[in-house]
């Protein structure tokens, strides 16, 4: 007999694993809106009259935070626009950036796209070519995190929110322990607080969603969204391990790694903003004399990227206006 959903008792079309229930696609949908909103509450990430800034890569993930946190928005009293950076990745890059348009057209939120060739000057492939020190993706991380910033900052955002799972937060943790570095630790956190003028908020409103839950949401609510993969993921390294043994948790044990993250978080090391300096270039906060994105960027093209992003920005500011 097919299972019958716990709320109406029609044909379930998903089990959620955390909760030992199986929900139609209607409650599936009330059930990530209130699951969401409660990590809201509990990590205080979002108050009335706050404008979040959602980022959508154009994967699964990102594409329901931003499906849930649309229909939130009116009944919480916060509003949300979406921001996409177009890296220049080949067909991964153009079949991501056309989900992310899609998306915004089928939830009814504002888009800005920031297209890096058009913004800076020089797309991902060409900076991770003069950069040789970082890897592809810790030289992509720094400079989506350096956009999604300075973007909220200038558009007036108090809030950046990130498609982060729960299992991406337990692999962050668990590499923090295994490596024994505050880094990953520190990003394995709902909420990561702003500095006034210099960070804003960095949330993560899906903490305690899993994936089993992102992929029946996009199917059912018939969000747009693609699989489509960056031609730098790595296809072997610590990380890999470590998400897949977590992944294997959240299977078998879904209430254990709920559970085992809320200690993870009261014993997190706190953001450490106070006491940083200014970039001597760009005046973007950072510990360094001249922060990672200005010393990327020049490298690729001679000066840094910082002047003609704040400048691409102020052209599109009517976009999320
Ligand atoms: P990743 O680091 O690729 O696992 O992505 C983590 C989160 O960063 C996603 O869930 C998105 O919220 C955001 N993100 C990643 N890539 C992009 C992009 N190209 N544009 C906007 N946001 C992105
Ligand atoms: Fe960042 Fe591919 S998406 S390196
Ligand atoms: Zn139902
Ligand atoms: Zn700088």
């Amino acid at each position: 007999m097919p299972a019958r959903c716990r709320v109406c008792g029609k044909s379930a079309v998903v089990r959620i694993p955390y909760a030992r229930m199986w929900l139609c696609s209607d409650h599936l949908t009330a059930y990530l809106g209130k699951r969401v909103g409660e990590t809201i509450d509990r990590y205080h990430l979002l108050s009335g009259g706050d404008r979040v800034l959602v980022m959508v890569s154009g994967g699964k993930d990102s594409a329901s935070m931003a499906g849930i946190l649309s229909a939130l928005a009116s009944k919480r009293g916060f509003e949300a626009a979406l921001l996409h950076i177009d890296l220049g990745v080949g067909e991964f890059s153009a079949l991501s950036r056309a989900a992310a348009e899609e998306l915004s057209k089928r939830i009814n939120l504002p888009l800005l796209v920031v297209p890096l060739r058009e913004a800076i000057g020089a797309d991902l492939p060409r900076l991770i070519k003069s950069v040789r020190r970082r890897s592809p993706c810790a030289t992509c991380g720094v400079v989506k995190r350096y956009v999604a910033n300075v973007a909220a900052l200038r558009l007036g955002f108090d809030a950046v929110a990130v498609g982060h799972t729960l299992v991406d937060l337990a692999s962050f943790a668990l590499k923090g322990y295994i490596t024994r570095s505050e880094e990953p630790l520190e990003a394995a956190t709902p909420k990561n607080p702003g500095l006034s003028g210099l960070f804003v908020d960095r949330i993560k409103p899906l903490a305690e969603v899993g994936e089993v839950e992102t992929r029946a949401y996009v199917k059912y609510a018939e969000i747009p969204w693609t699989d489509a993969v960056c031609e730098y993921k790595p296809v072997r390294t610590i990380d890999v391990e470590i998400r897949d043994f977590v992944s294997k948790l959240e299977r078998d044990y879904p209430s254990l790694l709920v559970s085992m993250m809320r200690g993870v978080y009261a014993r997190a090391p706190k953001t450490q903003r106070e006491g940083v300096g200014k970039c001597s270039v760009c005046g973007a906060p950072t510990n360094t004399d001249v922060c990672a994105f200005c010393r990327i960027t020049s490298r690729a093209l001679g000066e840094s990227g910082a002047p003609a992003l704040h400048e691409f920005l102020e052209e599109k500011r009517e976009v999320l206006a």
